[in-house]
């Protein structure tokens, strides 16, 4: 048996599958975030550890045996996140999340210097981790002081696990600091940000071994002792990993918190211009593209607060039969934006509301927005060089047969919706558990899943949704002059 544990944003989430790769059972407990301030989002990194607890704890319970046959665990995560520990590996500050924009001053500072576009082959972005210690250093100097090891989200929890200080490469490229074509840490990258090759993790691919459960966990869950721990990954390249997107050609669209567009690629082919992430894959020898909007599945939570109403009841009110957009738009830009526009003072809008506008015709231009927004991104790693023609759809929005619709129309690709899709970078967690403590051939491991239903784009409203989309895109320019910068 092995399990993998996806630490996401809004929960953790851990799925135990058997040597076959066939899932066995599941636990999920959620997570909070903290936004003390417009555009920071935090977390104590000590609530990772107690989901953690609750997940195993649930785990033990619902699935005593499978348990107890424990040979390998797989850990997936959150990006970007700045865990800082002092020299007692104590946690200095709450952790600084992906989607908190603070460092933006510092990101522009350190993009502009030549050596991290070539390096690390992607634009800085305020969400990385390299700008948010520059920030710390410049605000908050006495905890910058005591950082004596910097850890991404999932790591912190190994070294709960394990008591290692291990990164993977995947995640590790979106520290601002991995030279991403060689794949290792860069010591010019460091320093400029006054940081050393000692603060950082030792690094591992995803899919080989990096700790050994501690016999006090061990003993204390009634697991058996040597439990291998895998590398992981960062939670796309371990959702690519679970939905097997590891080879050219093959992509998927992620509907969680943010909204992801993902790519595998088997060469290094940067192109840091056009906001396009290009990262290490989860397996040897392999990199994948992204493009990332900061809101997605965020921006329908969002307005599902708004409104008094959960998302689902919401996605639920639409039926199943798409409509033309209406005169409604929704930038989705709530907390600044990635790809294409690396702009963290972009804010979110509703555009062109009439009196007949009630809440279904809002949330589907919430829906249309957070599509047109992914249409963005799909002309920005097609001008990589990047081929799609088909996409996987993973994350909690993948459950909305009409949100499907409207990007599957949007975007003109057809969707293959995976059964259980929304344990997509548990599955990839757990699969990279797997080899690590077997040595099994990633090909055989990662095969693509069962696709319980496919979405074609509506060809009788494409011809709309263009039109829309057209109009959509003139709003981002024209509103800049109207924000509070
Ligand atoms: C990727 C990114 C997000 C987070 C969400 O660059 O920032 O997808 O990983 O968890």
């Amino acid at each position: 048996m092995y399990l993998g544990l996806d630490l996401g944003t809004s929960a953790l989430k851990g799925l135990l599958i058997d040597a076959a790769g066939q899932p066995v059972g599941s636990s999920i407990a959620p997570l909070q975030v903290q936004r003390p301030r417009d555009g920071w989002a935090e977390q104590d990194p000590a609530s990772w550890i107690s989901a953690a607890e609750v997940v195993v704890q649930e785990l033990l319970q619902n699935f005593p045996a499978p348990m107890r046959a424990l040979h390998g665990i797989g850990l997936s995560g959150q990006m970007h996140g700045a865990t800082l520990l002092d020299k007692s590996a104590k946690i200095i500050r709450p952790c600084i999340l992906w989607n908190d924009t603070r460092a933006h001053v510092e990101a522009a500072e350190l993009d502009a210097m030549a050596p991290f576009r070539a390096l690390t082959g992607t634009m800085v972005f305020a969400g990385f981790t390299a700008p948010k210690l520059l920030w710390v250093q410049r605000h908050e100097p006495v905890a910058f002081d005591c950082v004596h090891t910097v850890l991404l989200p999932k790591d912190y929890l190994r070294h709960w696990l394990t008591g290692e200080f291990i990164s993977d490469m995947s995640d590790a490229s979106g520290t601002g600091w991995l030279d991403v074509g060689a794949r290792d840490w860069s010591d010019e990258l460091l320093a400029a940000t006054n940081m050393r090759r000692d603060q950082m993790p030792a690094l591992v691919e995803g899919n080989a071994p990096a700790g050994v459960l501690r016999d006090t966990l061990a003993r204390r869950w009634g697991l058996p002792l040597g439990i291998t721990v895998a590398g992981g990954a960062g939670d796309n390249a371990a959702a690519a990993v679970g939905l097997g997107t590891i080879g050219a050609g093959q992509a998927f669209v992620s509907l969680g918190t943010s909204g992801v567009l993902f790519a595998a690629r088997d060469t290094f082919a940067p192109n840091p211009a056009s906001a396009v992430h290009t990262f290490c894959h989860a397996l040897p020898d392999t990199w994948h593209q992204m493009g990332v909007i900061l809101a997605a599945a965020d921006a329908l939570e969002w307005y599902a607060n708004l409104v008094g109403r959960s998302a689902r009841d919401l996605t639920g009110e639409l039926g199943r039969t798409l409509r033309a957009p209406g005169s409604a738009l929704f930038l989705p830009y709530l907390g600044g934006e990635r790809t294409p526009h690396n702009d963290s003072h972009a804010r979110g809008a509703f555009l062109g509301l009439s009196h007949s506008d009630d809440r279904p015709a809002l949330t589907r231009a919430v829906l249309e927005g957070v599509a047109f927004a992914l249409r963005d991104n799909l002309a920005a790693l097609r001008a990589t060089g990047t081929e799609i023609s088909r996409l996987l759809a993973v994350g909690g929005g993948a459950r909305s047969a009409y949100w499907l619709q409207v990007i599957a129309t949007t975007l003109d690709l057809s969707i293959d919706v995976p059964k259980a899709g929304e344990l997509g970078a548990a599955l990839g967690a757990a699969r990279l558990g797997l080899m690590a403590a077997t040595g099994a051939d990633p090909a055989s491991v990662c095969t693509p899943p069962i696709i319980a239903e496919s979405v074609d784009p509506d060809t009788t409203l494409t011809a709309a949704f263009s039109d829309a989309y057209a109009r959509w895109r003139t709003a981002y320019p024209a509103l800049k002059g109207a924000r509070l910068d």
